[in-house]
């Protein structure tokens, strides 16, 4: 079984505060998480400053526009250096096709390819939050997310995001060397906060996932050192 690579959310408002949270992390998690709130604050220079820190940075923008914009968008947070990017799926071909091209022509001489993931669907809706069904079932949300995590490998996407639930059905339909990502992960005696959907990180490595992303848990302890290595440890 592979052991799969703990990615710390850095969910802050302010780079300061997200920047010693990295320090205090550095050697201990390989990957940090820049989301919407912190990104649109600090921007592409604290992309840089956490990849001088030695960290792999998950640039988690969900790009979903016309393929033309989301090419350029690629093709800019492979510049900066980012090592891996989402998009969403239901943007469908056209647009997936498009940034993978954006970060192929973009890389730089000797680059390692940024991995770019697919957001099938996102693990707060519930049946009822599908625009064009609103009489869906859960059953029908997991047969949506597995599709379009087909169609996203056909699209020659890298992987996709996915609750721990849909790991094992999703790494059958896409076999080994599809990477899923998986967020809402807690050890067994953890609060659970607003996710409903968690899975425990053993959980997740068995089922095979290859990133676990994990929050507040690590970012709030009192000692987010301590509580980064318990979370790598339980997949070991
Ligand atoms: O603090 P917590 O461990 O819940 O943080 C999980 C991170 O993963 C947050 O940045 C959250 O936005 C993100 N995420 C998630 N569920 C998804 C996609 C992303 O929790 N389906």
């Amino acid at each position: 079984m592979k052991k799969p690579a703990l990615v710390v959310a850095l969910d802050f408002a302010q780079a300061d505060p997200a920047l010693e949270m990295a320090a205090r992390l550095r050697g201990v998690v390989p990957w940090v998480k820049v989301g919407l709130e912190l990104y649109l604050q600090a921007g592409s220079s604290l992309v840089a400053r956490l990849k001088n820190m030695g960290f792999s940075v998950f640039l988690d923008l969900k790009f979903m526009d016309i393929p033309n914009t989301v090419q350029g968008a690629v093709a800019q947070a492979t510049r900066m250096g980012a090592d891996m990017l989402t998009i969403h799926a239901l943007g469908g071909r056209a647009m997936a096709e498009a940034a993978v091209e954006g970060r192929d022509k973009a890389l730089a001489p000797g680059q390692t390819s940024p991995l770019i993931l697919g957001v099938t669907i996102l693990t707060s809706m519930g049946p009822a939050d599908l625009a064009w069904n609103s009489e869906g079932t859960a059953e029908d949300l997991r047969r949506l997310a597995v599709h379009l995590a087909r169609q996203t490998q056909n699209w020659k996407l890298d992987g996709v995001v996915c609750s721990g639930r849909e790991v094992c059905d999703i790494r059958q339909a896409c076999g080994v060397d599809f990477q899923l990502l998986t967020p809402g992960i807690r050890l067994p005696d953890a609060d659970a906060g607003d996710q409903t959907r968690v899975c425990t990180p053993a959980q997740a490595a068995r089922d095979g996932s290859d990133f676990l992303v994990v929050g507040r848990p690590i970012t709030r302890a009192d000692d987010p050192v301590r509580a980064a290595r318990m979370y790598r440890e339980a997949t070991e």
